[in-house]
């Protein structure tokens, strides 16, 4: 249930050409790993265009309860942190809150893992319903020990080892928030740890481990997947840390830009790790005119400028494979499919249910509110696509505290012959602050309710 005090409902209304730049925030994976990999580092980092969103100021108040100095020095997300160094973690005082972030408290519990402290880690109504023992069950294998609320809830009590022990093991599950966990708790494990994934993900925590002074070697294996090693008793020296603008933000600008006849939008400097531009891929196979200029390296990443405009886009088969480089993509993919010319397929998803929200429910309720028929399959669903301007609209939809609920549907609502409005649109805090202030200067309208 969203409290209703705080709710802020808002709708959002068919809109003529969006035009101009969207300087989307900085990538939330990436802000999450600098402010946690410079809190165990021996020095000073420094970042710039960290992303300033509640999801992030949440780590950045959990890494200060351990004893990291963090500090905002400007505006744009220029931040610096002095780190502990890997092992010189103290105990926090209180409960640490992490509102609605899966990432921010997977990724705490993984760096305090191996470290004799305890904690005590939280979050708001959404993340107390998301599963935690993806990630207490392999850290245990290091030697921790925990309690959980109803059988790997939060409220978790996480004591960390004080004897860590160095893993050999396959995560099975398709996270990087896992992966990445077992690879921060490896970092004060003495010996060498190996963790091997079956799927493809996000591989931010490994290249950034790698600029910190990590030696991380990657190697592929014979069935897919591949596996992470390093050394524990690790030295993380403090570094400078550029973060890219996310993708999974930019998302809904590009998705408006396609929906609205005759936009054209400029989003610059846009991480492209090969592992989150899925939507990217998707995207192009269904016509959309997307152009990558002055494609760049930054910080290790991929970054590149992206030119979209107004596009006629056909319904595609998305193929499986590609659901961890777009994991948080579907939504808006979905408001996509909605505006395109017959069925688009999105199959093997499963991962959608356990998110912000149950992502699948949450999509299909959302599209036949706006007047789209959408068959719901275990894994996936199928989206009978109505066209440019054929997508009725005139829904309301629960943003279910997730803001890429919220914001998708929103945007949904800017193509559509009807407005679409959304019960609270406060939830986007926690990803893209300025969301609504971006859209409405590319030309978007939106209106607010009661
Ligand atoms: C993230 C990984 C993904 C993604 C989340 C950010 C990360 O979760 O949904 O928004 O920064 O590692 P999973 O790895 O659990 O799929």
């Amino acid at each position: 249930m969203p409290d209703l005090a705080r709710s802020r409902p808002l709708k959002a209304l068919r809109s003529a050409s969006l035009k101009g730049i969207a300087a989307v925030p900085g990538d939330k994976s990436i802000s999450h790993r600098a402010l946690i990999l410079g809190a165990l580092a021996l020095g000073e980092t420094r970042i710039t265009g960290l992303l300033e969103a509640e999801d992030v100021l949440n780590t950045a108040e959990a890494v200060r309860s351990f004893g990291a100095r963090v500090i905002r020095v400007g505006d744009r997300g220029a931040w610096h942190v002095h780190g502990t160094g890997v092992g010189g973690w103290g105990e926090p005082e209180d409960v640490l809150d992490f509102g609605n972030s899966g990432t921010g408290s997977r990724l705490v519990m993984g760096a305090m893992a191996t470290t004799p402290v305890t904690a005590v880690f939280t979050g708001d109504a959404s993340l107390r319903k998301r599963p935690m023992s993806r990630v207490l069950a392999p850290l245990k294998l290091f030697g921790a020990e925990y309690e959980t609320r109803g059988g790997g809830l939060m409220p978790v009590m996480l004591k960390g080892a004080a004897r860590p022990i160095c893993v050999d093991t396959t995560v099975t599950v398709a996270s990087a928030q896992v992966k990445s966990a077992m690879l921060l708790a490896a970092l004060n494990a003495p010996g060498r740890s190996r963790i091997s994934q079956t799927t493809l993900t996000r591989d931010h925590t490994e290249r950034m481990l790698a600029a910190f002074g990590v030696e991380v070697s990657v190697e592929p294996l014979p069935e897919g997947g591949e596996a992470v090693s390093l050394t524990g008793e690790a030295e993380l020296k403090g570094a400078r840390v550029e973060v890219p603008r996310d993708p999974s933000s930019a998302a809904f600008a590009i998705v408006a830009g396609l929906i609205v006849p005759g936009s054209e939008i400029t989003l610059p400097g846009i991480l492209l790790n090969p592992r989150r531009t899925g939507l990217i891929e998707t995207l192009l196979e269904m016509g959309a005119q997307i152009e990558v200029a002055n494609p760049r390296e930054s910080g290790g990443e991929k970054v590149g400028d992206l030119v979209v405009r107004g596009s006629a886009l056909k319904g595609v088969e998305v193929p499986e494979a590609r659901a961890a480089s777009m994991i948080d993509e579907y939504p808006i993919l979905a408001v996509a499919s909605a505006f395109a010319e017959g069925p688009t397929v999105m199959r093997g998803l499963e991962e959608l249910r356990v998110k912000e929200s149950d992502r699948l429910a949450a999509i299909v309720v959302g599209l036949r509110a706006g007047g789209i028929a959408v068959q719901e399959l275990e894994d996936g669903m199928m989206v009978e696509g109505r066209g440019a301007d054929g997508v009725p609209g005139g829904g309301h939809v629960a943003a279910r505290m997730d803001h890429r609920i919220a914001m998708s549907f929103l945007v949904m609502g800017l193509g559509s012959r009807e407005a679409m409005s959304v019960d609270d649109a406060s939830v986007i805090a926690t990803s893209f602050p300025e969301f609504e202030h971006l859209m409405r200067h590319l030309g978007a309208r939106f209106e607010g309710v009661g």
